[in-house]
C-alpha cells in the first residue's frame, strides 16, 4: 500500500495559490470533528457498497476502499492516525489517507456525495449513538432512584414549597419525583431519535444526484428507516441537534435541581444527607471541610449545556438555505453537551446510590412548623365545615400556637374546642404525620402506598427494561 503523503486539496483545481495559513487554521475543524471519524468510516463503507451495487464503481474498487477504510479505522483506534489541520476536516483527512493507502480508487468514493450530506449523516450517526448512551445513563439513574425510593417509602420528611416546610411526605415520594422527570427526559431523547431517522446522504451539496444511485440501500445499511424527502432540507436541517441539545438541557436542569437539594441537605443547617467521601472533596485550607463538589459541578455544568443549546439556536437563526459554513459551529456544543449530560447522569446515579439519608433528622424536621395544618383543615372539612372556614379556624390556631410557643400536638382538648366545637379528642390522630400520609389515597398523592404503586407501575424490571 502506498505511503506517500498527499497534500493536494480536492478543490485545488479552482484556486491559484495556497491558502493563507491563518485562514487554514481558522477554517479547520479537524481538531474537534475527528470525533466523527468512526461514523465517517461507517458511512463511507455503506456508500461505497451502494455505489458498487449501482454499477458506479467496480468490485475491485469496493474491495480496495473497504480494506483501506478498515486500515484507517485501526490507525485511528491505535492512535497512529495523523490528523492534519491543513486537510481541514475529518472527511478530507480520511479521504486523503485513503488515497495514500489505496491510490486512485479512493477518488471514486466521493461519487454522488458532498461533504454537506456527509457531515449531516455523520452527525446523525453520532447523535444516535449519544442518545443511546444517554438513555442508558438515564436508566441507571432511575434504577438508583427506584432502589432508594423503595428503601424510604415509609420515611417521613418535610415537603417544601417556597423552601418553607409545607407538608409531610415520604422521602421515597420525593425521590420518585426525579424518577418521573428522568422518564420524560428519556422520552424526549427517544422522540428526537425517531424524528431524525431519515438519511440525508444522497442529497449531495443540496440538489441530490443525477447519477443512478440508491440511497435507500445506504439508509438500510446505516440503520435509517427512511431517506430524507427533500435534499435541501436534508443538508441544512439542524433541528435534530437543536432537539437533542434541548433534551440535554432539560435533563441537566433536572439534575441541577436535584443536586441543589443535595447541596442544601448536606449543610449542617439541614443535616438531611451525607454524601459519600468518594463523591466529595476537601478544602486546601479548612481541614474540617467536606464539600459536595460533584453535586455542585453537575449544577454548574447545567449552565454550560443550556449555553450549548442557545449557541446553536443563535447560529442557525439567520441562515438561508441550504448549507452554510456557520453550521460547522454545531459540533463543539453538540459533542460537549452529549459528553457532559452522560457523565452527569452517571455521577448523579452514584450520588443517589451512595447518599446516606438522615431519616431521623428528616422526621424531626417534619414534626415542627405546622406541617399538619392541612390535615387539621381536612379534619374539619370532613366533619362538614366549609373548607374556607376550616382554613381560617386552623389559621387562627396556628397564630395561637406561635404566640404560645407551642405545636398543635401541645394543645389541650379545651384549647382545640375553643377554636371550634367540631374538634373532638380524635383530633390527635389527624396530627400524626405517618397517619396523615397514609390517608392520602388520591392518585399520585404523597403516601407510602403511592410510592410502592409508582415503583410497581413505572419501574421497569431490573433485568430487562421496558
Ligand atoms: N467541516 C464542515 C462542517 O462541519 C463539513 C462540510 C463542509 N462543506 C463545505 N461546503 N465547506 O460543516
Amino acid at each position: 500500500m502506498a505511503k506517500k503523503k498527499l497534500n493536494e486539496k480536492p478543490w485545488g483545481g479552482r484556486f491559484k495559490g495556497g491558502a493563507d495559513p491563518e485562514v487554514e487554521a481558522f477554517t479547520a475543524s479537524v481538531d474537534f470533528d475527528r470525533e466523527l471519524a468512526e461514523f465517517d468510516i461507517e458511512q463511507s463503507r455503506a456508500h461505497a457498497a451502494m455505489l458498487q451495487s449501482c454499477g458506479l464503481i467496480s468490485k475491485k474498487d469496493l474491495k480496495e476502499i473497504v480494506s483501506g477504510l478498515k486500515a484507517i479505522g485501526s490507525e485511528i483506534k491505535s492512535g497512529k492516525f495523523e490528523f492534519r489541520s491543513e486537510l481541514e476536516d475529518v472527511h478530507m483527512n480520511v479521504e486523503t489517507r485513503l488515497a495514500e493507502l489505496i491510490g486512485p480508487a479512493a477518488g471514486k468514493l466521493h461519487t454522488a456525495r458532498s461533504r454537506n450530506d456527509q457531515v449531516a449523516t455523520d452527525m446523525r450517526l453520532y447523535i444516535r449513538a449519544a442518545t443511546g448512551e444517554i438513555t442508558r445513563a438515564i436508566r441507571g439513574a432511575q434504577d438508583a432512584l427506584a432502589a432508594r425510593a423503595a428503601e424510604h417509602a415509609d420515611d417521613v420528611m418535610p415537603g417544601y414549597t417556597h423552601l418553607q416546610r409545607a407538608q409531610a411526605v415520604p422521602l421515597g415520594h420525593h425521590l420518585m419525583a426525579y424518577y418521573h422527570m428522568l422518564e420524560r427526559d428519556a422520552g424526549r431523547f427517544a422522540d428526537c431519535a425517531a424524528r431524525m431517522d431519515a438519511l440525508p446522504l444522497g442529497a449531495g451539496a443540496l440538489a441530490g444526484s443525477a447519477l443512478p444511485v440508491n440511497p435507500a440501500m445506504t439508509a438500510a445499511a446505516l440503520g435509517f428507516s427512511a431517506t430524507a424527502p427533500n435534499s435541501m432540507d436534508a443538508v441544512s436541517d439542524r433541528d435534530f441537534l437543536l432537539e437533542f441539545l434541548s433534551a440535554c438541557a432539560v435533563c441537566m436542569i433536572h439534575l441541577s435541581r436535584a443536586c441543589e437539594e443535595f447541596i442544601l441537605w448536606m449543610t449542617s443547617e439541614f443535616g438531611f444527607v451525607d454524601l459519600p467521601d468518594a463523591l466529595c472533596t476537601g478544602s486546601s485550607i479548612m481541614p474540617q471541610k467536606k464539600n459536595p463538589d460533584v453535586a455542585e459541578l453537575i449544577r454548574g455544568k447545567s449552565g454550560r449545556v443550556v449555553g450549548s443549546l442557545v449557541s446553536l439556536l443563535v447560529t442557525m437563526k439567520g441562515l438561508p438555505l441550504a448549507y452554510n459554513r456557520d453550521m460547522q459551529e454545531d459540533k463543539e456544543p453538540a459533542f460537549d453537551a452529549a459528553r457532559t449530560t452522560a457523565a452527569c447522569l452517571r455521577l448523579y446515579a452514584k450520588l443517589i446510590s451512595g447518599a446516606k439519608f438522615n431519616t431521623a433528622a428528616m422526621e424531626k424536621a417534619a414534626q415542627t412548623g405546622f406541617l399538619n395544618a392541612v390535615d387539621l383543615t381536612d379534619y374539619l372539612a370532613l366533619r362538614g365545615m366549609p373548607f374556607r372556614e376550616a382554613h381560617s379556624v386552623v389559621g387562627r390556631l396556628v397564630r395561637h400556637c406561635i404566640d404560645a410557643g407551642k405545636e398543635f400536638g401541645d394543645l389541650t382538648d379545651e384549647e382545640f374546642a375553643a377554636f371550634s366545637p367540631m374538634f373532638g379528642s380524635d383530633v390527635r390522630k389527624a396530627l400524626d404525620a405517618r397517619a396523615a400520609m397514609g390517608r392520602r389515597k388520591a392518585p399520585g398523592a404523597a403516601s407510602p402506598a403511592s410510592v410502592r404503586g409508582q415503583l410497581k407501575k413505572f419501574h421497569r424490571n431490573k433485568n430487562g427494561g421496558k
